[in-house]
Order: structure tokens, then C-alpha cells, then sequence
């Protein structure tokens, strides 16, 4: 029995999109800046992704940019504001943020710029009024993580976003992880810039969108320079079939939010309460709503996660320690570190992040192992 619980990491591509994806490659191969009707039948391609990826996001379609993913979404809004200013000003970012938000805020912080880390508690949230003192008059962006990937802590982005607003500062959120289990709007929340990336929510890997509110357009020098492609954000022709699957993904995330947050609620809950007899297994991030649905981790006291990683592969179940994306590093958990858990327990973190695959089978199974493993470890 092969279990996949590292959805956080990335997820299987949906079947449907991956028929319409070779549909596309098929058919509507033409470049989408092209006049005649090859171009035309994928510029068609691309339009219609555009509406699904705003209507997931009841966003103005035009906001919607296409992007090779969570990274350059990230990177396109921390180096494109700045590159706006000919002399260094400040951010303020959380100290919980993906590596795609927290290394282009240490390279600004080389180059003079005044970086602000907002301190999170032990759950992981920030604390807004944190928020409302940093603000300076020079304050540029806020960049707030929607939703921790190795804790899965959700923080309170709409005051968030409130208290940026009020103080005509730009807000940016990295959705990557909250996209198809958290419902998001930024017509009604307070956000400017929004990054998605396809591979988490059963798209392919190597495409994502950034969300520009219409209104703050042109604050931004984009990143790639060339045909204009993307309203001129993000020069390149576009990934016709990526963008197509990005844009079935998003519609059948849509669709399926509510059932599947449910679903995945009660699958983690469930879950949680299994392993909860085994000692030394110590929960991390915050708990209930302010978690996401498919996100479980733990810190054990005496076990390495990496080790602990290794063991459940060995069995047949896929989970992770730490973030994924770093998890060929030895360093501890740095996300750990800033919600004040000591070295050890940092590098004794494990995640496991559900999908629409798994079943109460896999959840029992897992349990059983995991009692296995950490019986025998000990
Ligand atoms: C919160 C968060 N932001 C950004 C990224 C990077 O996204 P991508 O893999 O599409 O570059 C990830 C990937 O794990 C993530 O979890």
C-alpha cells in the first residue's frame, strides 16, 4: 500500500486536466500573439484560463497575470516594487515566509533597503497590531504568507490587509498553499497582489499566477523584459497548455472548495486524534479554522524528522520534514526557529499535507504505522 500524504510539496495532476492539456498541445498550438487563426484559437486558450484563475479569486480577469509559478510570483512583486524606487525604502514581511519571499527580502536588505520581520507566536500568527506599529512613512509593501506551508498556521489577512489599506500601503499575500482549501476573495478582502502556483492545487508544476489589483497597476517594473506579453508584466510566449490545465485546475478547485475543505477537515481531524496517544509527538501550528484543512505537523522530541521521513518511505508513505522545497538542507526548520521551538525540535519537524486522493483507509494505515515506527524507533 503506497500512500501519498506531501501535498504541500506538490500534487498529483488531475487526469482531466492533464486530457485537456495534451488536447491543447494538440490543437491550439499556435503562439497567442500571433494575428492569424492559430494564434487566435490560443489566445482563446489563455483568455478563458484567465477567467476561471479571477472567477477562483472573484478577481478582475485583467489583474490576472501568468506566471512559471509561487517563486516568480514572489519574486516579481518583492524585486518589481523595488526596482520602482531609485533609492532604498522599507518592508515589512512576516518572519514565517517561504523562502520565495524571505531570500528576495534579504537580498533588498543587502542592497540598503530596511527589511522589517514581523514576529510570529508560537502557533505562528502575526500579530496586526505588530503590523500597525512597523508601518513607516517610507513603507513600500507588506508581504503576509496567506497560509504557513510547514505549519499551516492561516493568519489574519483580512485585518491585515485592512490595516495596509488604511495606510495606502500595498499588500501582498503568498496564497500558494491556501489556494483550493481556502476560499479567497479579493474583491471583499483588502489585498493589491496575490501569488497562486498551479502545482499545488492539481495543476502542473511550472505555472502560477500573480494577481495585480487593476487599480495599483504600473507600480511594478516587471521582472522579464521583452515582447509585453501579460499587459507587459511578464514578457515570454506563454505556456499555452500549462496556462490551460492552471485554468481547468482552478475551476474544478472552485467547484469542489467547500466539499473538499469538508472533506479533508474531518480526514486531518481524524487523523490527528490517531496519533494523539503517541508520545513524544508534539503538535505544531495553530488548530480549528485557523489551520488549513488538508495540514497536519509535529515536532517528535527524540526522533529526527528527516529520519522519520525516510522511515515512512520505507513503508510505503510519503510525508516530509519541514519545508520540501529545502528539505535536501540539514539546517533546522527556520519556521520553527522564529515560532520559538529550540534547535532540535526544529529539526525534529514533520508535515503531512492530505489530498483528494486519500481516503479513511489511508489515514488509519497511517496511523498504524506511524505507532509502528515510533514504537520500535524509541
Ligand atoms: C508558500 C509557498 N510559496 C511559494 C512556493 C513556491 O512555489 P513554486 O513551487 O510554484 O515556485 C511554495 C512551494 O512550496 C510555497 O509553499
Amino acid at each position: 500500500m503506497q500512500i501519498y500524504l506531501d501535498h504541500g510539496a506538490t500534487t498529483p495532476t488531475r487526469h482531466e486536466v492533464i486530457d485537456f492539456m495534451a488536447d491543447v498541445m494538440r490543437s491550439q498550438w499556435g503562439n497567442p500573439s500571433s494575428l492569424h487563426w492559430w494564434g487566435e484559437r490560443s489566445t482563446m486558450v489563455v483568455e478563458r484560463s484567465r477567467l476561471q484563475v479571477a472567477s477562483l479569486l472573484n478577481a478582475d480577469p485583467e489583474g490576472v497575470i501568468f506566471t512559471s509559478g509561487g517563486t516568480e510570483s514572489d519574486n516579481m512583486v518583492m524585486m518589481g516594487i523595488a526596482r520602482q524606487y531609485s533609492t532604498p525604502q522599507h518592508m515589512i514581511v512576516s518572519s514565517v515566509e517561504h523562502s520565495a519571499i524571505r531570500l528576495p527580502a534579504s537580498f533588498l536588505a543587502e542592497h540598503g533597503w530596511e527589511i522589517t520581520y514581523l514576529p510570529v507566536d508560537r502557533l505562528g500568527l502575526v500579530n496586526p497590531q505588530d503590523l500597525q506599529k512597523a508601518l513607516r512613512p517610507n513603507t513600500v509593501l507588506v508581504s503576509i504568507i496567506a497560509a504557513q506551508n510547514e505549519v499551516g498556521t492561516i493568519q489574519p489577512i483580512e485585518k491585515i490587509g485592512m490595516i495596509c489599506r488604511n495606510a495606502n500601503v500595498l499588500f501582498h499575500t503568498d496564497a500558494v498553499q491556501a489556494i483550493g482549501k481556502l476560499a479567497i476573495d479579493v474583491q471583499f478582502l483588502p489585498i493589491d497582489l496575490l501569488s497562486i502556483s498551479a502545482h499545488k492545487f492539481y495543476g502542473t508544476q511550472g505555472i502560477g499566477a500573480l494577481y495585480i489589483n487593476p487599480l495599483i497597476a504600473k507600480k511594478m517594473i516587471p521582472l522579464m523584459l521583452g515582447g509585453g506579453q501579460e499587459r507587459g508584466y511578464r514578457s515570454g510566449t506563454q505556456a499555452v497548455a500549462a496556462i490551460a490545465g492552471l485554468g481547468l485546475a482552478a475551476e474544478l478547485a472552485e467547484q469542489e472548495l467547500d466539499s473538499e475543505t469538508k472533506r479533508l477537515t474531518h480526514l486531518r481531524d481524524r487523523l490527528y486524534t490517531l496519533l494523539a496517544d503517541i508520545p513524544d509527538l508534539i503538535p505544531t501550528g495553530a488548530t480549528g479554522a485557523a489551520r488549513l484543512a488538508n495540514h497536519l505537523s509535529f515536532y517528535h522530541k527524540y526522533i529526527d524528522g528527516r529520519r522519520l521521513v525516510r522511515e515512512m518511505n520505507l513503508a510505503g508513505i510519503a510525508i516530509s520534514s519541514g519545508s520540501a522545497c529545502s528539505s535536501g538542507a540539514i539546517e533546522p526548520s527556520p519556521i520553527l526557529l522564529q515560532m520559538g521551538y529550540s534547535e532540535t525540535e526544529a529539526k525534529n519537524s514533520i508535515r503531512l499535507t492530505l489530498g483528494k486522493a486519500n481516503t479513511e483507509a489511508d489515514i488509519e494505515w497511517t496511523s498504524l504505522v506511524m505507532h509502528q515506527i515510533l514504537k520500535v524507533s524509541h
